[in-house]
C-alpha cells in the first residue's frame, strides 16, 4: 500500500551514493508478455560517499524478482528484502563485488510508457527519468555512472532489427527462430540514458564525416514504408552536428548514431546515448503531411537531442533537482541553431510567444516553482515550461551579460571541467564566474526564486540638461512557500530613440559609452542618465526580450504608434505592436462587459499599415506581427476576474476591425504573394505561406461569403500541408457547409495516417463552437482516437483544454467535468500524461467567481478519488493550495 500522502524529496538532502556502478551487463530476451533480463553489475563501495558501507538498496518496480546472486552464490530468500519499489541486500562485500539478478516484466501491459513497453508491434524503451528501474533492479540515479553492455534477443520474425546504446559488437542467431545483437556503450552513463529497441523496421541511412574526419554512420528507423518521410530529419540531423561542432566546438563521440521512431511516447523525444528515441510526429515528414510549423518543429528537437550528447550525457545532472542544468542549456542551444538556420528575429518572436504563453502562467500559478526546484514528489512532473524553457532564459541572460566570446569561454571551461560528471548549476555558473571575473553568485537567485519578476520603467528627460534619466525597478511577487525575496541581477538591452526614429547614443554621465546597449540590473532599484540627448527621446526597453520579465512602463499610444513604426530593434517593433494589440484588447474586454461598443482601433491599425509597407520586413516576421496576442495571452495579462467569453468576443471584434480596415492590402499580399510550385520547406519559403495564411485568416475574420469562398479554395486548392490545414484551420472555427464539407474531406484524405488525422481532432476540439464539446465527447469513441496513445489524448483533449479557453471554460462548467473525468480515465494507466493534462487548470484561480466554482467542484472531484497516482496527486494538491 502507498502512504496517504508521499514525502517529497528535498534538494538539501542530496547526499552522495554508497556505492558505485563500474560496468553493466544486461542480457535482454524479448518477448511480449514476459520478457527476462538478466542483469550483472560490478559494484563497489564508494570512495566518496556521504555515509559509507551500510544496506545496499536497489530500486526496482512493476517485475517479477526471478534470482539474486553475490559474486555467483545465489542468495536465499531470506538475505535479501523486496518491497514494491526496492531490493534490499542488508550485507555486502566491503570491496568490489558482482551481482546478479534475473527479472521479468511485461512489455504489453505496460501502459504508462515507462520502462519497456510495445508500441505498434515495435518494443521500446524510456528510461528517463526514473524507468530503468522497471527493467532491471538498479542505484537508478544520475551521479551513478556505468559502461553498459547489452545482449538483445528476440524472434527474428517479430524483431529483425535489435538496437541498443553505442557502438554494435556481434549479432547473430539464437536457435529457435530467435537472434540476438550486443551492443557496447564505451562512455559511462546513467541509467536514464540507457535505450533498446527491437522490431520490425526499416532504416534511412546516411554518414557524417566529423571535424577530425571520423566517418560516422547515420541511421533513421521508422516503421516499413515511411523511410522516404525521414529526409527532412537526417539533413536536420546533419546540420545539427555541423553547427555544434562550429559553434560551440563539440565533436560527435561514437561511430554510430541512430533514431527510431514509435508511435507511443509521453514526451517529444529522448536523447539516449547513440540511441535517440523520438515520438514519430517530430520524424516523419513530407510536403503533404507535414506543415511548415511541423518542419520547423523536427529541426529543432532532433537538434535539441542530438545536442544532449554533450549537455547531458557527457555531462550529466547530479541529481533531479538539477535537470535545467541539460534542459535549459540544450533548449538555449536548440534555440540559437534554429535562429541562425533560421531568421534570428523571427525565431526571437516565436521562443518568447511560447515562453509566455507556456511559461509565464505556471510561473503566475499555484504550479509555479523556481527552475531549481528544491522539492518535488515526483520528478516526472517536473518536465516543464520552467525547467525548460525559463532555463532556457538564464542562460540566454548569462551570454547577454558577458557577450558572445566569454560566454563561449565559459562553456569550453564546463565541458573541459566537468565532462564526464554528474555537474550542478553551480559549477555551471563558476565556468562563467571563472572566465569572466563576472561575480555570479546573485545570479543563483534566478535559479532558485519562482515567479516572473516585475521590472516598472519611467524615463524622465531633463530639456535643461539634455540628459535622459532611466528609473528601473524590480518587484517580486510571491510564489508558492516563498514570499520574501531577493533581487536578480537583469540585462536590460536598451535603445533611445530621437523624435525622427534615429537611434540615439547612449552615453553615461560619466562619457562611457555602453556597449551592446546593456544595462545590468543589479540592485532593488536603479537609475541610469545618459547625456547629449537632445530632444526628449522614446525607450525601446528589453530589446530582444533580454530577461524573462513583465515590463511595466507608462506609455501613451503615440508612444507605442512611434515604436511600431520607428525602432530600429525588428523585435521590440513586433513587441510594440502586441503590446499596443494587448492594449486595445483590454479596453474591448471592459467596453463589452459594460455593454459598450469598442472605440475603433485606428491608431493600431494604422502603424500596422505602416508595418505591412515596409518592404525591408520579411514576411515570417509580417505574418508574426499579424498574429495578435491569443485569448489566453489576453487572459494571461488580466490576469483576474477572468471571463473567457468576453476575451474572445474582444479578439474577435479586434481581428474583424483588421480584416476590414486593411482589407484591401491583405487581399493584395493574399494575391501577390508568388506560389511556389515545388514545396522547400526552407525558412524564407516557410514565411511566404506563412504571410499569405495571416492575411487569409483575417480576411475570413470579416465572415463575408467572399471571404470564406477564398479560403474554402485555398483548401481545395492546397498542393502542399502547410496550405490545406491552414485553411483547415480557418474553416474548422466557423460554422456552416464550408466547414462541413472541409472537414469531410480532410477525413476521407488523411483518415490512414495516423499523424495527419491528429490534426482533424484538433481542429474540431478548438473550435470556438457550442458544439464542440458534444463533438469531442463523440470523437472519443471515434476508431482513430485512443486513450492509450499520447498523441491521440493531446491532440484530442488537451487540444480542448489548452487552445479552445471559449469552450474549455463553458458557463456551466461541463468542459471541466468532460477534462476532469479523462484525467482520471487516464491516471489508472499513464499518470504522467495525466497530470500534464490537469495543467490545463493551472490557472483557475483567475476566473470570474461563476468559472472558478464550476473548476473548484471539478478539481476536488479530482482531488477525492482514491488510488490517484503520485503524478496527478502532487498536481492536484498543488492547484487546491
Ligand atoms: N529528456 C527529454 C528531452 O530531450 C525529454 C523527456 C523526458 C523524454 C522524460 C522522455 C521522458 O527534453
Ligand atoms: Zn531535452
Amino acid at each position: 500500500m502507498k502512504p496517504e500522502t508521499p514525502k517529497p524529496i528535498q534538494l538539501k538532502n542530496y547526499s552522495a551514493p554508497a556505492y558505485r556502478i563500474d560496468t553493466v551487463d544486461l542480457d535482454v530476451s524479448l518477448h511480449p508478455t514476459r520478457t527476462r533480463v538478466l542483469a550483472t553489475l560490478k559494484l563497489r563501495p564508494s570512495p566518496d560517499a556521504a555515509k559509507p558501507g551500510g544496506p545496499l538498496v536497489l530500486d526496482g518496480e512493476m517485475m517479477e524478482l526471478g534470482s539474486v546472486a553475490l559474486d555467483g552464490t545465489v542468495l536465499e530468500a531470506g538475505s535479501y528484502r523486496v518491497t514494491a519499489d526496492t531490493l534490499t541486500l542488508p550485507r555486502v562485500p566491503d570491496r568490489a563485488f558482482t551481482l546478479t539478478t534475473e527479472t521479468f516484466c511485461n512489455p504489453d501491459t505496460n501502459a504508462s510508457l515507462s520502462g519497456l513497453y510495445r508500441s505498434r508491434e515495435i518494443y521500446t524503451t524510456q528510461c528517463e527519468a526514473e524507468g530503468f528501474r522497471r527493467i532491471t533492479y538498479y542505484l537508478d540515479r544520475p551521479d551513478v555512472l556505468a559502461t553498459f553492455t547489452t545482449r538483445i534477443e528476440a524472434d527474428v520474425e517479430s524483431a529483425p532489427v535489435l538496437l541498443g546504446n553505442g557502438n554494435l559488437v556481434k549479432h547473430g542467431r539464437a536457435g529457435r527462430g530467435r537472434h540476438f545483437a550486443i551492443w557496447h556503450d564505451p562512455h559511462p552513463k546513467p541509467a536514464y540514458l540507457f535505450a533498446l529497441v527491437g522490431g520490425k523496421l526499416a532504416a534511412h541511412r546516411d554518414t557524417f564525416t566529423t571535424m577530425s574526419g571520423r566517418k560516422v554512420d547515420l541511421a533513421i528507423y521508422v516503421e516499413p514504408g515511411k523511410e522516404d518521410r525521414c529526409g527532412w530529419a537526417m539533413d536536420a540531423l546533419k546540420r545539427s552536428m555541423k553547427w555544434d561542432e562550429e559553434r560551440f566546438g563539440r565533436e560527435y563521440d561514437l561511430d554510430v548514431f541512430n533514431i527510431v521512431a514509435v508511435s507511443d511516447f509521453n514526451m517529444g523525444a529522448m536523447e539516449n546515448k547513440g540511441l535517440n528515441i523520438f515520438n514519430d510526429r517530430l520524424v516523419l515528414a513530407n510536403p503533404q503531411t507535414a506543415t511548415d510549423a511541423n518542419y520547423a518543429d523536427i529541426e529543432r528537437v532532433i537538434a535539441h537531442e542530438y545536442f544532449h550528447n554533450w549537455t547531458g550525457n557527457r555531462i550529466t545532472c547530479r541529481d533531479w533537482f538539477q535537470l535545467c542544468l541539460k534542459e535549459g542549456l540544450t533548449v538555449y542551444r536548440d534555440q540559437e541553431f534554429s535562429a541562425d538556420t533560421r531568421s534570428r528575429t523571427v525565431q526571437r518572436i516565436h521562443d518568447v510567444r511560447q515562453l509566455k504563453a507556456r511559461q509565464f502562467p505556471e510561473d503566475a500559478g499555484p504550479l509555479a516553482h523556481p527552475v531549481r526546484p528544491s522539492s518535488y514528489i515526483e520528478i516526472n512532473n517536473f518536465y516543464t515550461a520552467t525547467v525548460y524553457e525559463k532555463g532556457a532564459e538564464l542562460v540566454r541572460m548569462i551570454a547577454t551579460l558577458l557577450g558572445r566570446e566569454t560566454f563561449r569561454k565559459g562553456m569550453d571551461l564546463y565541458f573541459e571541467r566537468h565532462d564526464g560528471e554528474a555537474a550542478t548549476v553551480e559549477q555551471f555558473l563558476q565556468c562563467f564566474a571563472d572566465v569572466s571575473g563576472h561575480d555570479l553568485k546573485s545570479f543563483m537567485n534566478w535559479y532558485n526564486q519562482a515567479g516572473t519578476p516585475e521590472l516598472v520603467c519611467a524615463l524622465k528627460y531633463d530639456s535643461r540638461a539634455k540628459t535622459a534619466t532611466l528609473e528601473v525597478e524590480q518587484i517580486h511577487g510571491a510564489s508558492p512557500g516563498a514570499s520574501k525575496k531577493s533581487p536578480v541581477p537583469i540585462p536590460i538591452k536598451i535603445g533611445l530613440i530621437g523624435a525622427n526614429g534615429q537611434e540615439l547614443p547612449l552615453r553615461l554621465a560619466n562619457g562611457r559609452e555602453l556597449p551592446d546597449g546593456v544595462l545590468e540590473m543589479t540592485k532593488r532599484s536603479e537609475k541610469w542618465t545618459f547625456r547629449d540627448i537632445p530632444s526628449r527621446p522614446v525607450a525601446s526597453l528589453l530589446r530582444g526580450f533580454s530577461a524573462p520579465v513583465n515590463l511595466t512602463m507608462s506609455t501613451t499610444d503615440r508612444q507605442l504608434e512611434f515604436l511600431v513604426t520607428h525602432d530600429t530593434d525588428a523585435f521590440n517593433r513586433w513587441q510594440a505592436a502586441q503590446d499596443y494589440a494587448m492594449r486595445i484588447m483590454i479596453a474591448a474586454v471592459r467596453a463589452l462587459r459594460k455593454g459598450q461598443r469598442p472605440a475603433r482601433p485606428d491608431g493600431f491599425v494604422g502603424a500596422l499599415a505602416t508595418l505591412l509597407n515596409d518592404t525591408t520586413l520579411e514576411p515570417a516576421y509580417l505574418a508574426q506581427v499579424l498574429a495578435v496576442p491569443s485569448e489566453s495571452d489576453v487572459a494571461r495579462v488580466i490576469g483576474r476576474d477572468v471571463d473567457p467569453a468576453l476575451i474572445h468576443r474582444a479578439r474577435r471584434w479586434l481581428r474583424k476591425a483588421i480584416g476590414v480596415q486593411l482589407g484591401d492590402r491583405l487581399v493584395e499580399i493574399y494575391e501577390s504573394t508568388v506560389r511556389i510550385k515545388t514545396f522547400k520547406p526552407d525558412a524564407k519559403s516557410a514565411g511566404e505561406r506563412a504571410l499569405r495564411i495571416a492575411a487569409l485568416s483575417l480576411l475570413a475574420a470579416r465572415g463575408n461569403p467572399d471571404d470564406i469562398a477564398r479560403a474554402a479554395r485555398h483548401f481545395r486548392e492546397a498542393r502542399n500541408a502547410t496550405d490545406e490545414i491552414g485553411a483547415l484551420a480557418i474553416l474548422a472555427n466557423l460554422p456552416g457547409p464550408e466547414r462541413t464539407e472541409a472537414l469531410d474531406r480532410f477525413y476521407k484524405r488523411w483518415k490512414d495516417d495516423h499523424l495527419v488525422i491528429r490534426t482533424w481532432f484538433g481542429f474540431q476540439a478548438a473550435a470556438p463552437l457550442s458544439t464542440t464539446l458534444r463533438t469531442v465527447k463523440q470523437l472519443t469513441t471515434h476508431p482513430l482516437f485512443s486513450m492509450r496513445n499520447p498523441n491521440s489524448v493531446y491532440g484530442l483533449i488537451g487540444t480542448f483544454a489548452s487552445s479552445n479557453p471559449l469552450q474549455f471554460n463553458r458557463p456551466d462548467g461541463k468542459g471541466y467535468d468532460f477534462v476532469a473525468a479523462r484525467i482520471l480515465e487516464l491516471d489508472k494507466f499513464n499518470p504522467q500524461v495525466a497530470a500534464r493534462l490537469l495543467g490545463a487548470f493551472r490557472s483557475w484561480r483567475n476566473l470570474e467567481i461563476g468559472r472558478r466554482r464550476m473548476a473548484l467542484r471539478s478539481l476536488q472531484n479530482i482531488a477525492s478519488t482514491p488510488g490517484l497516482s503520485n503524478d496527478v496527486q502532487e498536481i492536484v494538491s498543488k492547484i487546491l493550495d
